[in-house]
């Protein structure tokens, strides 16, 4: 049987390509960019599969080339580039990539809670102009991160293993989710479950772990940095339009929040005027998942969810199940 053709939007870790390579006839961008949605449609034009980013707009555009696509795997957890409902209605089947990149993704978020709390960006410049002339007492002065209160907007996977990390800095964790966490492990870690505005009131740091979608654009904007504490933190490594980046700069701006650690923006890769000069603020090119075990750990469970279903079987993560029995699968 001849193997099944594949575009491929993006160069991805070696074990990766190896594995594509062997399993599918493989076309790959060549280039190291994202391509245009023009560029997209043409090379994906007669592909049985595609294996897309997160940087890809797929939307009924893309999905309606002939022949129809059998498959859109998402080289990511998040999946709001991807028109969902368009896919459903033609019955392609979408699949992410869950739980590889979790405990990545966490360590990330805490390494930027840390960095933010303790100024280590903005000590490394300090140390690299040349500034650092003698020690004193109230040079970078940051705040504590052990012992204070952690607040997740969003408790699931990634989440958790947020709450796990704090769990070694003695820290209390609230959570707001619309999914209370099950109640064994919200008792193991510690979890207490309270509105989003008691959180906001209480948490010395603000960590988001949610899906983008439109329910929870600009989940946190002006009136939410209002009911936060003028000593707290935002952390957000789940994606940037949950947050109004405008009223964050003004927030951070005027000193109504402490600070923030961003991995994500409301206009990726563009910054919110005015973000980038202010010094209570670290910022990462959307990163939190990029370390290569977790990188090629993704990579390959996007690769067998892509083939699972040109193999004619479901994938072990898709988005939109409900249409396999319509696939016959
Ligand atoms: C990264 O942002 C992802 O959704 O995997
Ligand atoms: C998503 O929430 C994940 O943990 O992969």
């Amino acid at each position: 049987m001849a193997k099944p053709r594949v575009f491929l939007s993006r160069e991805l870790p070696p074990a990766v390509m190896a594995a594509l390579r062997e399993r599918c006839q493989l076309t790959a961008n060549p280039e190291s960019r994202v391509l245009a949605k023009a560029e997209l449609i043409a090379a994906t034009t007669g592909m049985d599969g595609l294996l897309c980013l997160l940087t890809d707009t797929i939307d009924a555009e893309v999905l309606d080339i002939q022949p129809r696509l059998k498959v859109v795997s998402n080289y990511a957890v998040g999946f709001n580039n991807v028109d969902i409902v368009a896919a459903t209605e033609r019955d392609i089947p979408v699949t992410n990539t869950p739980g590889v990149l979790t405990e990545t993704t966490a360590d990330f978020a805490f390494a930027l809670l840390m960095a933010v709390a303790r100024r280590v960006v903005e000590g490394d410049r300090y140390a690299r102009a040349g500034k650092y002339k003698e020690w004193a007492p109230l040079l970078m002065i940051g705040a504590d991160i052990h012992e204070k209160t952690l607040g997740l907007v969003g408790a699931g996977r990634i989440g958790l293993a947020m709450a796990r990390r704090a769990r070694g800095f003695s820290m209390r964790v609230l959570y707001a989710d619309v999914h209370p966490v099950p109640t064994d492990q919200a008792t193991e870690l510690g979890l207490e479950r309270v509105s989003l505005e008691e959180l906001l009131a209480q948490a010395d740091f603000v960590s988001i772990h949610a899906p983008y979608m439109p329910e929870t654009h600009h989940l946190i904007g002006a009136p939410q940095f209002a009911q936060m504490k003028d000593t707290a933190f935002l952390i957000n490594s789940a994606r940037g339009p949950l947050v109004d980046e405008a009223a964050l700069v003004e927030a951070l701006r005027t000193g109504r929040i402490a600070g923030a650690g961003l991995d994500v923006y409301e206009h990726e890769p563009a910054l919110a005027p005015g973000l980038a000069e202010l010094d209570n603020v670290v910022l990462a090119p959307h990163a939190a998942s990029a370390s290569l075990e977790t990188r090629t750990r993704m990579g390959i469970l996007a690769v067998d969810n892509l083939m699972a279903v040109l193999e004619g079987k479901r994938a072990t993560h898709t988005v939109n199940p409900e249409v396999y029995p319509r696939l016959g699968l």
